[in-house]
């Protein structure tokens, strides 16, 4: 029997038009446009604003795009993982509320929790279920309105995150594309480093886990960073050794956009240009888990069936992983 490999065969994705510029953000805490764009290297960022639309309602927009233009019926859908950590509610999952929403009426469908590796890791389960042979079309959904649970009292966390959604469909191939391996990893050591202290079984929402502010995202960036580089640099590398890839062959680097510093430092480590690392952290900030499909799509008219992609990421979790895809298709 041939192998049977999962292709990414489209691309859909979501941004809210509301723009969060580093001067609005100026009036909000003590920071500028200056220092943001030299430690972080963010711009401006999309924030959903209206008050009825939550994180399954960006999906949904992506899902919808992604449908029109693989020409998909909903009905056609298998299986949908949706990666988030701002679920529209604690449960049911965003993933079914999402397939209710899109009218995916054949499809079962969960959430996936790793934070900035949530795209990462969702890909190479929805491909495994493909690979089996059973699965003829998976979607994976990377979403999250990382507003709703952004503190804009604090500079440390405030200018770096936005809200977006981006979502691709899996297919069965026998041609040598789509995914071909992947390295993830965890280690809940990190679980101090990056966190929302409260609204858990841990520590339960009550007036005083409000007042203490602690249903935000609370980070040390410090040591975060010293991680995020760290490890997203050797899973990459391990990738790239593992499966022949140089500096030459490869066509382009996808890593998480959580800060332009650590992407450059990834990209030093793997010995490439710049111009082969995809790059939109400067319009969006960290959207998390649809960083990924979210540098898919805007680079998607640059892609070549054949080309050799690697993606990146590193969360909170600790959570990390790579995965090498060989691109499927010409736009
Ligand atoms: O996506 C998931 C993973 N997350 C990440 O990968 C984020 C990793 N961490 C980072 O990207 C960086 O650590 C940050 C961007 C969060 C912070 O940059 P940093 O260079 O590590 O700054 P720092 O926290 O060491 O702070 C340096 C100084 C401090 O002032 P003092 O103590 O030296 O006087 C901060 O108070 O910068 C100050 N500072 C700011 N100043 C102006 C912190 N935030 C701001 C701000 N504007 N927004």
């Amino acid at each position: 029997m041939q192998n049977i490999h999962a292709a990414i065969t489209g691309i859909g994705a979501f941004l809210p038009e509301y723009r969060l510029t580093n001067e609005e953000i100026s009036t909000m805490v003590d920071t500028s446009d200056e220092w943001i764009m030299q430690r972080i290297g963010i711009k401006e960022r999309r924030i959903l604003k209206e008050s009825d639309k939550a994180t399954s309602d960006m999906g949904v927009e992506a899902i919808n795009q992604l449908l029109q233009k693989t020409n998909t019926s909903p009905d056609e859908i298998d299986l949908v993982i949706c990666a988030t950590i701002t679920p529209d509610r604690p449960f049911p999952a965003t993933a079914n509320i999402i397939s209710r929403k899109a009218r995916l009426t054949n499809a079962w469908s969960f959430d996936l929790s790793a934070a900035c590796s949530g795209f990462v890791f969702a890909l190479t389960t929805g491909a495994k279920f493909v690979e089996s042979g059973q699965y003829k079309k998976v979607i994976v959904v990377g979403a999250d309105m990382m507003s709703a649970i952004t503190d804009y009292t604090d500079r440390s966390t405030c200018p770096l995150f936005g809200d977006g959604a981006g979502a691709v469909l899996l297919e069965p191939t026998t041609e040598e594309i789509g995914v071909m391996d992947h390295i993830n990893r965890t280690d809940g050591k990190g679980r101090h480093y990056l966190h929302m202290k409260a609204g858990g079984s841990k520590r339960p929402a009550s007036i005083e886990t409000i007042q203490n502010r602690e249903h935000f995202v609370h980070q040390d960036g410090k040591t975060v960073f010293k991680y995020a580089v760290s490890r997203m640099a050797d899973v990459a590398v391990e990738i790239m050794e593992k499966n022949d890839i140089t500096p030459e062959n490869l066509a382009w680097l996808v890593p998480h956009q959580a800060n332009m510093r650590i992407i450059d430092a990834v990209a030093r480590r793997m010995q490439i240009d710049s111009e082969q690392v995809m790059i939109n952290i400067q319009k969006y900030g960290n959207t998390t888990a649809a960083t990924i499909p979210l540098c898919l799509y805007d680079y998607e008219k640059q892609l070549k069936k054949g080309d050799n992609i690697i993606l990146a990421a590193f969360g909170a979790g600790f959570t990390w992983g790579s995965v090498y895809l060989k691109w499927a298709y010409n736009s």
